[in-house]
């Protein structure tokens, strides 16, 4: 099963993503997770990266499809994958229809988490992250036991950089001018389901849990 998770900034789509691995058994490929991994531990293209994430822009796509091809050619893709915040340009819809076509395959679903800019904000401010694993908390629907620190490995939560005021409207811009042109390219294929992204956690996974079910039944 192939499928992506698109969607504004804090839409839900990385906690949805955790979940969905979960039930059906398929890596999560977050863009997003592998560019703070690379800046965590100080690479070269984490350092490049970063410039860009840190002021809400898009890190060129040359470098995104790179990393995606080389993640999907690990063993662990082999039966399928999902990909969370990846594509979020033609550029790379397009890259990705040559390396899947070059490989005999195709996306079965594309769901696009539809959410308010009221609800994004306020998400957003409430997010926190731990520090050192990048667990994702929300003082309201998702607080840690302890207050600050991570349930996992009780590293810090901290705020992400590009959480501030500012760069989430920046970011917010870019993805209606570059990334939500996706949704008519997978319409035309008839492999975008809509979902309402408002909710709570449990509400938006069941919409979720549905269109997939839909969406690979023969
Ligand atoms: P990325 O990490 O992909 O960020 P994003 O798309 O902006 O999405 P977020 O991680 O902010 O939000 P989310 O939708 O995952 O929401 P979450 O589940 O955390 O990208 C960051 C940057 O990396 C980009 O700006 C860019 O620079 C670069 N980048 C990444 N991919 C790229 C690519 N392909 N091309 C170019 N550049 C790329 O939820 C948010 C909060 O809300 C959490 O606290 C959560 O607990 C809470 N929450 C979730 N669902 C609900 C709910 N139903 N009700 C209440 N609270 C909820």
């Amino acid at each position: 099963m192939r499928l992506v998770l698109l969607g504004p900034p804090g839409a839900g789509k990385g906690t949805q993503a955790e979940r969905i691995s979960r039930e059906f058994g398929i890596p999560k490929i977050s863009t997003g997770d592998i560019l703070r991994e690379a800046a965590r531990n100080g690479s070269e293209l984490g350092l490049k990266a970063k410039g860009y994430m840190d002021k809400g822009d898009l890190v060129p796509d040359d470098v995104i499809l790179g990393l995606i091809e080389e993640r999907i050619s690990s063993d662990d893709a082999a039966n399928g994958f999902l990909f969370d915040g990846f594509p979020r340009t033609i550029a790379q819809a397009e890259g990705l229809d040559r390396m899947l076509s070059s490989r005999g395959v195709t996306l079965d679903v594309v769901i696009s988490l539809d959410v308010t800019e009221e609800n994004v904000i306020e998400r957003l401010s409430r997010r926190y992250v731990c520090s050192e694993c990048g667990r994702v908390f929300n003082l309201v629907t998702k607080a840690p036991a302890r207050k600050g620190l991570c349930d996992a490995c009780g590293g810090k939560l901290i705020q992400r950089e590009d959480d501030r005021r500012e760069t989430v409207a920046e970011r917010l811009r870019v993805y209606n001018e570059q990334t939500d042109p996706l949704r008519g390219f997978y319409r035309q294929r008839s492999i975008l389901a809509a979902v309402d992204g408002n909710g709570t956690l449990e509400e938006v996974y069941g919409r979720i849990r549905r269109e997939i079910t839909r969406g690979i039944s023969p």
